[in-house]
């Protein structure tokens, strides 16, 4: 590391695509030269960022793995950076930095899966920083053991939830995590951590191995999400000269941050109960300690950094502006997907590495931190002494004891040998040594269970085995027979595996839940190598047959989004299913490439699966009286066009007791996942402790569960009731552009596809009064509507057999509706308690000017017309009358452009008015002159004779040819309308032939009905279309003779 200013010194690295990333065929947005990174916006190609930083690292292509299983450059010299580069130019200054005698902190920041741990403490043969970090410490120590004495002691911990645990400690970890102190000469340290003396690169390599299972247990245990928690290891390096009598003593803090992910949860997303507070505490405040020291360093003035406000920037306060030589990898996922993610990395580092530190070598005389200690000691005494019997400050002088006994403890660790400390951990490491040997020499013999983890970093930690004989599994930890789990839904005694005849099976014990390769068991089931088994709620396990079984087959595509696709699939949820939903109208992308949006929408629903199963469990034991259920929403949405929506995930919750209803966004509910998880471990560890005074920071006072309920206002289960979207029904306009009144009875359709309701509505087109129009007012071209008013009614009639009412009577409907430009969305009033309520509602709506635009909307689209479901406590939905304008005879303004002002409204209407007056005196005046016409011929009778055959002839003709384009044109409109009274009902055929699916549970007898059943529908629309088109062109043909006829006959 460069000397002179002590800036912190960032790094970027790109990781490779992810299954999940090179499925949805996702784009790589970020590109690197040099030390230069720039991140394109995917949405827009001129959209594009550039940033430097101190290293760029490209791990993203340009590899292979060789035979060891290391990813390496495809060639030599090739761009990739390995694991070994990134140790080169980033681990090796830390542990130059460390031997020198300075701190030394490393810090991994990047989004959920970005590859953090990758760097840190890597995968498989492929080591991380950690790990050869550590290492290259010990060959270092053992090259320079003729010059000094070296000790190293090695702690690693985590922070969850701003509690601190330590993964190394031997014994049973307190439930409220251990406490962070301050003390002026070393400043924050976690009190009573676990500080092993080490050796050997292998010695750390066990204990991290130990605090991983540690991890692994504590997240399973407490149903906690790991990605969420920050790992510390701790390693501090005491260089002892003895010749020189000096010592050099140096801190290397090797830190794997939390995912940097927030779920965004503002505009129409958001949600009442803000974001878990304590979860990402640690992180947020990481954030603005680097943002006001990059301000401060930018010279603006900084009052306060505030270290104070978490556990992790008091744990890390030396390394951020302090004592310490600082480096932080940020990592990067590149696809587009993750645009928003990566520019927000990108952003911190670039804040990162404005900060600057001020570190000095630690280096004092052997002797000097015990005379220190000693000094520290002697003042705190005289303290004590002052404060005498005073029983008011009872709390200080406990303080005071207690610091004086901590220095004590302290002296006497200095000065105890080292020898002896080494000596001892050396013993437990033989120990620990032993117990894994015994594990290995146990997977070569037995059957054994596998944890998979949604963390890859923690999978495959746990093995339990399955010896001969019977073996209860569960909470149970008393007999020797029973192998112990913990975990969400997980029972006392949970199943029974039996390993007899070299077959493995497994029994679960009534109502518990077990599900092995996707699909629920009740009863004994032979289990298979490589079986995925589901242990309660979310503990899934791999199956590992008898060695004999086990080929050279790759395990690791079992990860935890195998178990969950299993779980879709069951669910009749997998991607081709959701590929059947296109519209028949889009373009398809082909059967064998899946549409992206669909997959993002597939890995959604499976990242969602184990959480809902959670949210569930967590609800029944906390006696939540809430259930919750995946939807996948909008697969039967059509916008006003009939075109399918993006599909997405809503989770639907309903409370068992009333039925009430609530919709709740991907969003939302995984922010309420969070939150339900703080409630959950805070009634755990009140039940554990059976005290009630809540551990982690002090929040969620109001405790949890049945003993103490939390307030509504804050309780993650509960929401106030809010209307509901149900469904929604097409309501074409087309008529409406040849002014031909419209009569229909519309399926609405649910998000699944389900009919909620038959609508009945009427779309009539009328005078400005309000009065219907004839027949003659039906338009053969629409075009002469342009600029033109028109005015239409929209009568919506009744509802029949309302699904929401079915399920329970205390439920009431209102349905809501936009048109064209209209700025409001219109909502009749609410009905209760009726299946089928008479909604009786007629709304006139007016367009001043006919536009094309309007003419293109009448022509193609629909008026959609949602069902709201409303519930007992909350309130209706009413129409907004802001930005609406009427015409004085009461009916609503459509088009947005023309009427700008009341006063052209008036004057309009009165134009319109005359005009009907006109139209009006000049039928009148028509039908005068026939009846005249009809009076004279009647008179001229007698005379008839007296004309010549051809004379009269000649005139019918005349008459005729000016009558046989009107009623031709009448003939036409009134074939016209018939035909698109057909096409709607034909149209609706093709809506339910959309939706139409077969049920969840369909088995193959299942199956084959609804093939038969969707090719009778099919048959029946083929049939129906081909009747209206037949009708159609018969009655043209017919309007098309019987016109060539009258113009032959006349001509
Ligand atoms: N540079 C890389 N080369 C190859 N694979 C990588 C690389 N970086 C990450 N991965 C892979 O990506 C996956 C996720 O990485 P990792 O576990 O390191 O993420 P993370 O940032 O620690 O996530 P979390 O915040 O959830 O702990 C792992 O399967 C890992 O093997
Ligand atoms: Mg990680």
């Amino acid at each position: 590391m460069a000397a002179g200013k002590d800036c912190v010194k960032v790094a970027i690295r790109v990781r490779p695509f992810n299954k999940r990333e090179r499925d949805a065929g996702s784009r790589c947005v970020v590109s690197m030269s040099a030390n230069t990174i720039t991140i394109q916006d995917p949405r827009s190609s001129q959209a594009r960022r550039t940033f430097t930083f101190d290293y760029a690292f490209w791990s993203h292509s340009g590899y292979v793995r060789n035979r060891d299983g290391l990813f390496v450059p495809e060639e030599s010299g090739g761009r990739y950076a390995d694991q070994a580069t990134v140790f080169n130019d980033l681990g090796q200054g830390i542990l130059e930095n460390a031997l020198q005698g300075y701190n030394a902190t490393l810090l991994a920041y990047g989004q959920t899966g970005s590859g953090k741990s990758y760097s840190m403490v890597g995968y498989g043969p492929n080591k991380g920083l950690v790990p050869t970090l550590c290492q290259r410490l010990f060959q270092a120590v053992k090259a320079n053991q003729d010059t000094c004495q070296c000790q190293v002691l090695f702690s690693m911990l985590e922070i969850y939830n701003e509690q601190v645990i330590d993964l190394l400690s031997k014994g049973g970890r307190s439930p409220a995590g251990l406490r962070v102190r301050e003390e002026q000469q070393r400043g924050f340290y976690v009190e009573g951590l676990r500080r092993v003396p080490c050796d050997s690169a292998a010695q750390v390599e066990q204990l991290m191995e130990q605090g991983t299972r540690t991890r692994t247990t504590a997240t399973t245990h407490m149903n906690a999400n790991s990605s969420r928690s920050h790992m510390l290891i701790i390693a501090q390096l005491k260089q002892i000269f003895s010749k020189e009598n000096i010592t050099k003593q140096s801190n290397i803090n090797l830190v794997d941050l939390a995912g940097s992910e927030r779920q965004r949860c503002s505009g129409p997303e958001a949600d009442r109960l803000k974001e878990g507070t304590a979860i990402n505490v640690s992180l947020t405040t990481l954030g603005n300690v680097i943002s006001s020291l990059a301000d401060a360093a930018l010279g603006k003035k900084v009052v306060h950094i505030p270290y104070r406000d978490s556990v992790l920037t008091k744990l890390l306060q030396s390394a951020l502006g302090g004592n310490s030589r600082t480096v932080m990898i940020a990592t990067l996922s590149p696809s587009d997907i993750c645009y928003e993610e990566s520019l927000s990395t990108l952003r911190y580092a670039e804040r990162a590495k404005r900060i600057q530190n001020k570190a000095v070598v630690n280096e004092s005389p052997t002797e000097r931190l015990v005379k220190e200690l000693k000094a520290e000691n002697a003042k705190l005494q005289l303290r004590l002494s002052r404060l005498g019997q005073d029983a008011r400050k009872e709390e200080e002088s406990k303080e005071l004891r207690r610091l004086l006994s901590h220095n004590e403890m302290q002296i006497k660790a200095i000065q105890t040998l080292w020898e002896q400390h080494l000596q001892e951990a050396l013993r437990d490491w033989q120990t620990q040594y032993a117990t894994i040997t015994q594990e290995r020499r146990m997977m070569q013999m037995h059957p054994y269970i596998l944890n998979v983890n949604e963390d890859p970093q923690l999978s495959g930690v746990i093995k339990l085995f399955i010896q001969e004989g019977d073996w209860d599994i569960g909470l149970s930890e008393g007999s020797s027979r029973t192998i112990t789990i913990k975990g969400l839904g997980i029972q006392e005694r949970h199943a029974v595996f039996t390993n007899e005849e070299r077959r493995v099976s497994l029994t679960p014990v009534s109502g518990s839940k077990v599900m092995v390769n996707g699909l629920p068991i009740s009863q004994r089931t032979e289990l298979q190598h490589l079986d995925r088994l589901i242990l309660g709620s979310s503990s899934t396990y791999l199956f590992v047959g008898f060695p004999c079984e086990r080929g050279a087959d790759d395990w690791s595509r079992y990860d935890y989004d195998y178990f969950q696709s299993e779980l879709a699939a069951a669910a009749g949820i997998h991607i081709p299913s959701l590929c059947e939903e296109q519209s028949p109208g889009e373009p398809s992308a082909g059967l064998d490439q899946t549409d992206p949006s669909l997959l993002a929408v597939f890995y959604d629903y499976i990242k969602l699966i184990p959480m809902v199963t959670e949210a569930n469990q967590m609800s029944q034991e906390l006696n939540k009286g809430v259930e919750f259920k995946l939807e996948i929403k909008n697969l039967a949405m059509s916008d006003c066009r009939g075109r399918d929506l993006e599909k997405d995930i809503a989770v639907r919750v309903t409370s068992l007791e009333n039925k009430q209803v609530w919709m709740w966004s991907k969003v939302k509910f995984i922010n309420r996942k969070f939150l339900m998880e703080e409630v959950y471990q805070q009634h755990q560890m009140t039940a554990t402790s059976g005290s009630s005074t809540s551990g982690g920071g002090g929040r969620n006072q109001g405790g949890v569960g049945d003993r103490l309920p939390l307030p509504r206002d804050r309780d993650p289960f509960w929401d106030p009731l809010e209307p509901l979207h149900l469904g929604s029904a097409h309501l074409w306009l087309q008529s409406l552009a040849f002014r031909i009144p419209l009569e229909e009875q519309v399926e609405v359709l649910g998000s699944e596809g389900t009919e909620e309701a038959i609508l009945q509505a009427q779309l009539l087109p009328c005078s400005p009064m309000g009065l219907p129009l004839g027949e003659e007012d039906i338009l053969i071209d629409p075009t002469e509507l342009l600029g033109k008013r028109l005015d239409f009614q929209l009568f919506l009639e009744q509802c029949c057999g309302l699904r929401w009412l079915k399920e329970a009577k205390n439920r009431g409907v209102q349905i809501g509706f936009r048109v064209y430009d209209c700025p409001q969305t219109f909502y009749t009033p609410a009905v209760w308690h009726n299946v089928n309520p008479v909604l009786e509602q007629r709304l006139h709506f007016t367009a001043m000017r006919t536009s094309q635009d309007l003419l293109n909307y009448l022509q193609s689209s629909a008026l959609v017309l949602e069902l709201w479901g409303l519930q007992e406590g909350c309130a209706d939905m009413v129409s907004p009358m802001e930005g609406l304008r009427m015409t004085p005879e009461g009916s609503f303004i459509i088009d947005k452009a023309s009427a700008p002002d009341p006063s052209v409204n008036l004057r309009s209407a009165v134009r319109a008015l005359h005009q009907e007056l006109e139209q009006m005196r000049s039928a009148n005046a028509a039908l005068r002159k026939e009846n005249n016409a009809l009076r004279e011929q009647l008179n001229n009778r007698g005379s008839e004779s007296a004309r010549t055959r051809a004379e009269r002839e000649r005139d019918r003709d005349r008459e005729r040819k000016g009558s046989v384009r009107p009623s031709c044109d009448a003939e036409l409109a009134r074939a016209l309308k018939v035909f698109y009274h057909s096409m709607t009902s034909v149209r609706a055929q093709l809506q339910r032939l959309r939706r139409h699916r077969p049920s969840e549970e369909a088995d193959l007898l299942g199956l084959r009905l609804f093939v038969d059943e969707q090719s009778r529908l099919l048959r029946d629309f083929g049939e129906q279309l081909e009747q209206s088109v037949t009708a159609l062109k018969q009655d043209v043909a017919a309007i098309v003779r019987r016109k060539r006829e009258r113009s032959g006959i006349w001509s």
